[in-house]
C-alpha cells in the first residue's frame, strides 16, 4: 500500500466521486486551533459557550497524617476554561442542523468508533460540536488520523504528503449490522466481500446468501469498478431491507484495513482465493483479550460462495458469538500493552514485580520452616 492509496481513500476525494450512491454528508475543513486542542492530551476540557469546568487541586487533608504527600503548597483552584471556536461552532450547527440535528462524524478516514462507549448514549450519534469532540479527543482512531495516517505504506522514505483535515458530518442513518458487508477490489476486480459486523451470527445472511453476492456484485459493477483513482481499495456497503445497497465508506487495500474473514496474505497474494477451504479466526484473534480471556477456542465456520465471482464470507454458527473487537479499548492502556506484550519495560517492570513478590513469599515460607516446631 503506496502513500498514494491512503490519500485517495480520504473522504473528500471518494464522495463527490460516488454521492449518489452514499449518505449525505458535509465536509467543514478543520481549522489548526481546532486540530491543536484535539491533540492536545491535558484535562478534557468540551467547548461550548458556558462550559468553563473548575477544577480543584487540594491537598490531600483527608490522608492520615504520617502519609501525608503534599501535592501542592495551599489550596489552590485553577479554572480550566474551554477553548471557544466560535465560527467553526456556528458552522458545525449549521451543519448539523441541514443534516436533519443528528450526525455521525468522522476525520478524513475514520470514525471514532472505538470512544462511542463514552457517549451518554453510547452510539456516534451526535447533535453538537461538544458531542464530537467528546468522541474524538477519546478516540485512537481519531489520533492515529492525526498524528500517523500513513503508519505502514511501504513507501515510508518518500515525503508525506499533505493532509488537509476534515470534519465530515453524515446525516444520522439507523444501520443494522447485519447488513453490511466489507467488498476488496485487487486490479479492480471484486475479489472477496465479508460479513462486517463478523462477531455475530445472522440467519438472514445464510438464506440470502445468492441475492446479496448478487446485489453486491451489480452495485460493483455498475457504479464502482473503474470509477475509481485507484485499482485496489476496500469498500464497504450496506444492503437495506429493500434490498437496495448502498455505499459506506472506503479503504486503503492493505493492512489499516481490517481484513475481516479473510487474511491479507489470501487477499494479497493474488492468486484465487480458496472457495472450497474452510476458514476458520479465532475467537479474539487479535488485541488483549487474546491472552486476558481464558475462553477455549471456538472456531467460527464460513459458508463460502461457490464457482465464480468473490469469495463470500460469513458467520454461519451461533456458537460463535465473540466481544466486540473494540471492546479492548475500553480498558487501562497500561493493561493492553502488557498483555500484548507491547511495551517491552512495562514488561520488564512487571516481572520484576512478579520475582520480588515470589522471592518474598520464598523467604517467608523459610522464615516459617525456621519457627515451624520440630
Ligand atoms: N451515517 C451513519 N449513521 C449511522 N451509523 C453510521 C453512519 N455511517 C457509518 N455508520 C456506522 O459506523 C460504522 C463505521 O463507519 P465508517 O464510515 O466505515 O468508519 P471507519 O472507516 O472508521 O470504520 C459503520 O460500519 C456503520 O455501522
Ligand atoms: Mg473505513
Amino acid at each position: 500500500m503506496k502513500k498514494e492509496q491512503v490519500v485517495n481513500c480520504q473522504f473528500s476525494v471518494w464522495y463527490p466521486i460516488f454521492k449518489k450512491h452514499t449518505i449525505k454528508s458535509l465536509i467543514l475543513p478543520l481549522p489548526q486551533n481546532v486540530i491543536d486542542y484535539l491533540l492536545d492530551d491535558g484535562t478534557l476540557v468540551v467547548s461550548g459557550s458556558d462550559h468553563n469546568t473548575q477544577q480543584t487541586h487540594m491537598n490531600n487533608s483527608d490522608s492520615n497524617a504520617e502519609e501525608d504527600i503534599q501535592w501542592s503548597d495551599d489550596e489552590t483552584t485553577t479554572t480550566v476554561t474551554a477553548p471557544e471556536f466560535p465560527e467553526f461552532t456556528s458552522k458545525v450547527l449549521e451543519a448539523i442542523n441541514a443534516l436533519g440535528g443528528r450526525v455521525f462524524p468522522k476525520l478524513n478516514w475514520s470514525a471514532p468508533r472505538d470512544a462511542n462507549w463514552i457517549a451518554l448514549n453510547s452510539s456516534l450519534q451526535c447533535h453538537s460540536l461538544s458531542d464530537i469532540f467528546l468522541l474524538f479527543k477519546s478516540s485512537d482512531f481519531i489520533a492515529h488520523d492525526l498524528t500517523q495516517p500513513f503508519l505502514v505504506c511501504s513507501d515510508q522514505d518518500s515525503p508525506d504528503p499533505v493532509i488537509n483535515y476534515e470534519l465530515v458530518l453524515r446525516k444520522w442513518s439507523e444501520l443494522i449490522p447485519g447488513g453490511e458487508f466489507r467488498c476488496f477490489v485487487k486490479e479492480n476486480k471484486l475479489i472477496a466481500i465479508s460479513q462486517r459486523d463478523y462477531t455475530q451470527y445472522y440467519q438472514h445472511i445464510s438464506k440470502q446468501e445468492e441475492q446479496i453476492c448478487q446485489a453486491i456484485q451489480e452495485f460493483f459493477s455498475q457504479h464502482i469498478q473503474y470509477n475509481f483513482l485507484d485499482e485496489d481499495f476496500v469498500f464497504d456497503v450496506y444492503r437495506d431491507s429493500l434490498g437496495r445497497v448502498w455505499l459506506i465508506d472506503l479503504n486503503p487495500f492493505g493492512e489499516v484495513t481490517d481484513s475481516l474473514l479473510f487474511s491479507w496474505e489470501e487477499l494479497a497474494s493474488g492468486g484465487e482465493i480458496s472457495q472450497q477451504q474452510v476458514s476458520h479466526r479465532e475467537t479474539c484473534s487479535s488485541g488483549p483479550w487474546q491472552k486476558l480471556r481464558t475462553v477455549s477456542l471456538v472456531i467460527t465456520w464460513f459458508s463460502l460462495h461457490a464457482q465464480e465471482g468473490p469469495a463470500f464470507r460469513y458467520t454461519t454458527s451461533e456458537v460463535t458469538v465473540q466481544p466486540s473487537p473494540c471492546l479492548s479499548y475500553r480498558i487501562p492502556r497500561d493493561f493492553v500493552d502488557l498483555s500484548a506484550g507491547e511495551d517491552a519495560y512495562k514488561l520488564i517492570d512487571f516481572l520484576k514485580l512478579k520475582k520480588s513478590q515470589q522471592e518474598d513469599s520464598e523467604e517467608e515460607e523459610e522464615e516459617e520452616e525456621e519457627n515451624a516446631p520440630q
